[in-house]
């Protein structure tokens, strides 16, 4: 690996340091302190405009409201003694003093774009979950790794002793990825953002890394937060189909939100969690952020046992389950595949009790909620047809691959 330049998109930081900066010309001006208040707007005015170089659809604005913060700073007199300049009166802002209109504009500007995109953030980035760890089957050492880091993040403890900020989970599809991260939010009654890297950086391109910008600044809000980063391949420059321009901005965002680079020290919990089947396509860039790297194999033979058992709750098991088991086992079935499965030799049971079920369709729904479907327990029958159906798409070579990636980067 190495020799992948990434050229850091700032986006994020700038706006931070430009809240930042707005914050402290505002302090200044309260205390009439109009030198600082000077130093401050013309701040605000650089930072504009380097923002402006990450925005190139945004640019104009950005550079018109630089212009508006160099205008507050070489008037700043005018400001601080509006009765000598035109009376504009701020309606919005209660503050001791008067802004000029000019400023407030730029202000207004800029809060009412990052207020969108949070609102965007809020609306369609945010998942209930009511996952539970023991809804999970397998993965003893992973579950525990993870609410250890929860633990951690949420006790008392000496500023040196940091918790993992960024996991990468990896492994083959269906084995439980997801399921890992809305159990940790489900857990802790957590946001939970749940972001599929591709589908933002294609639906919102141009835009997608402001989302992600945003997406931090709700999770630091609303923390305890677990950030969910599905697919995260989709964003990395090793891929050979090359990336586009909206994700190499997303990535670069995500991983300047991941340095940490505007919550030193604080203590709410923000975990980001990001998910792949393809590690092998990940940077230098991304695995450095996520030093933590656990590999989510196939279920064995205990954990797919008690796959099966959450995917048939409430039915009985009439079966050789160690049989069943050591087949799914040897046909490489994801825990995808064994809730598949399940459902499939439940179907067949259903059929088999239930002879003449489509024709109740013609009933009324309330006539149909007053009857009960019949079920039995499950038998190896059942299960016999249901594996016909299901195939894993994985092969012992794609295995060993994972293997060895994790020998060499996982840990
Ligand atoms: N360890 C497990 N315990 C219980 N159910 C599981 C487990 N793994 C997978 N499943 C079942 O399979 C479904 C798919 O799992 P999940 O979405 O977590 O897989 P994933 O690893 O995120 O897959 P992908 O890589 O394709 O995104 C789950 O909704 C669940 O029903
Ligand atoms: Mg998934």
């Amino acid at each position: 690996m190495g020799g992948v330049v990434l050229e850091i998109d700032l986006y994020g930081a700038l706006m931070s340091q430009f809240k930042r900066a707005k914050k402290e010309y505002e302090i200044a001006k309260e205390k009439k302190n109009e030198s600082i208040a000077k130093k401050k707007a013309l701040e605000c005015a650089k930072l504009l405009r380097q923002i402006a170089k990450y925005d190139e659809y945004n640019e104009k604005r950005y550079l018109e409201k630089a212009k508006k913060w160099e205008l507050v700073a070489n008037n700043i007199e005018e400001v601080f003694n509006p009765s000598k300049a035109n009376k504009s009166k701020s309606t919005k802002k209660s503050g001791p003093s008067n802004k000029p209109s000019s400023s407030n504009t730029t202000e207004d500007e800029v809060e009412n774009e990052i207020d969108k995109f949070k609102n965007f953030v809020k609306n369609n980035l945010i998942q209930k979950s009511t996952i539970k760890w023991e809804d999970i089957g397998g993965l003893e050492e992973v579950k525990q790794l993870m609410m250890e880091t929860i633990v951690i993040s949420a006790l008392q403890k000496p500023a040196s002793i940091q918790p993992w900020k960024g996991i990468l989970l990896f492994g083959p599809p269906g084995t439980g990825k997801t399921l890992l991260a809305s159990a940790c939010a489900g857990s802790l009654e957590a946001t939970f953002f749940n972001v599929k890297a591709s589908s933002v950086s294609s639906k919102y391109y141009g835009e997608s890394s402001k989302i992600i910008s945003a997406l931090y600044d709700v999770a630091r809000e609303l923390h305890p937060s677990i950030v969910f980063i599905d697919e995260i391949d989709a964003l990395t420059t090793k891929r050979s189909d090359g990336i586009s321009e909206a994700s190499r901005r997303m990535l670069s965002t995500l991983l300047t939100e991941l340095d940490g680079f505007q919550d030193k020290g604080s203590d709410r919990l923000i975990l980001t969690l990001s998910a792949t089947n393809t590690p092998w396509d990940l940077d230098e860039a991304v695995l450095s952020r996520f030093s933590r790297r656990i590999y989510i194999p196939l279920p064995d033979k205990k954990a797919t046992k008690e796959i099966i058992k959450i995917n048939t709750k409430g039915l009985k098991l009439d079966v050789n389950l160690d049989e069943i088991a050591d087949k799914c086992v040897e046909r490489l079935y994801s825990g995808r595949d064994l809730k598949n499965l399940c459902q499939d030799a439940i179907w067949n049971m259903i059929r088999d009790v239930n002879k003449d079920l489509y024709k109740m369709a013609n009933l009324s729904y309330k006539e149909l909620k007053r009857r009960k479907l019949k079920t039995r327990a499950l038998t190896d029958d059942d299960f016999e047809e249901a594996f016909k159906k299901i195939k894993s798409p994985l092969t012992k070579s794609i295995i060993k691959k994972y293997e060895k990636w994790k020998e060499e980067f996982g840990g």
